[in-house]
């Protein structure tokens, strides 16, 4: 719960960041709010750990891996480039977010915990930051700002930094009789197809091609 809310409180920052950045007004709106959100979704980790376990209320476990991750993207903010501040914060740590909090629902909905609709609130919301995340990279690829081999190539220290920290905080996972190197391989699955096979992106670029050739079929 502690990590979940340092990411959390790492996604408000860099979505606050990313919001003075975006010359779009859709997407700095929808980064505002996403700001807004990661800020809400920090408090209710804090709620959920003042409730679970109040001695560990403001202990930060040491996750170097974390840190590293947070430099690396401090690092993009820096040097104003969007594209992979959208590939590292929403697609792969948001992916990393999404990965575990799905873990823990099926848990806590096989244990009927309660506070159902705000948990479901809450990954719908970290849904649509993935999902704004993948479109401004393919996007990015369609109007030639990116191509996929430079985002792969680009993935690869965050993704390794998200294995570490999923390592780091495998003891845990030992104890909840959970298997990490299966949390890992989940991460993997939230990522888009482009981005760890050779599949080439085309929602968008397929959604564009349909909006010329007939009606608007799909939001793109
Ligand atoms: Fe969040
Ligand atoms: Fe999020």
């Amino acid at each position: 719960m502690t990590f979940l809310e340092q990411g959390e409180r790492l996604a408000h920052n860099c979505a606050e960041a990313q919001a003075a950045l975006a010359t779009d007004s859709g997407v700095r709106q929808f980064l505002s709010t996403q700001a807004r959100q990661e800020a809400a979704h920090a408090l209710i980790f804090q709620g959920a750990i003042a409730w679970l376990a109040p001695k560990h209320l403001g202990n930060s476990p040491y996750l170097p891996a974390m840190e590293e991750y947070q430099a690396l993207l401090q690092d993009a903010l820096i040097r104003e480039d969007l594209v992979e501040t959208f590939l590292a914060e929403q697609v792969i740590l948001e992916g990393l977010g999404e990965a575990v909090l799905t873990r823990i629902e099926q848990g806590l909905m096989k244990r009927a915990a309660p506070f159902g609709r705000l948990r479901r609130v809450l990954l719908q919301q970290e849904e649509a930051h993935r999902g704004i995340g993948c479109r401004q990279l393919e996007r990015a690829i369609a109007r030639g700002k990116a191509d996929v081999s430079s985002l792969q190539r680009r993935a690869q220290p965050y993704l390794a930094l998200t294995d570490a920290i999923i390592l780091t905080l495998s003891d845990l996972f030992d104890t909840i009789h959970e298997d990490a190197s299966a949390w890992a391989a989940d991460v993997r699955t939230f990522l888009p197809k482009w981005l760890v096979t050779d599949e080439l992106p085309g929602i968008s670029g397929q959604t564009s091609v349909m909006r010329i050739e007939s009606k608007p079929i799909a939001e793109s």
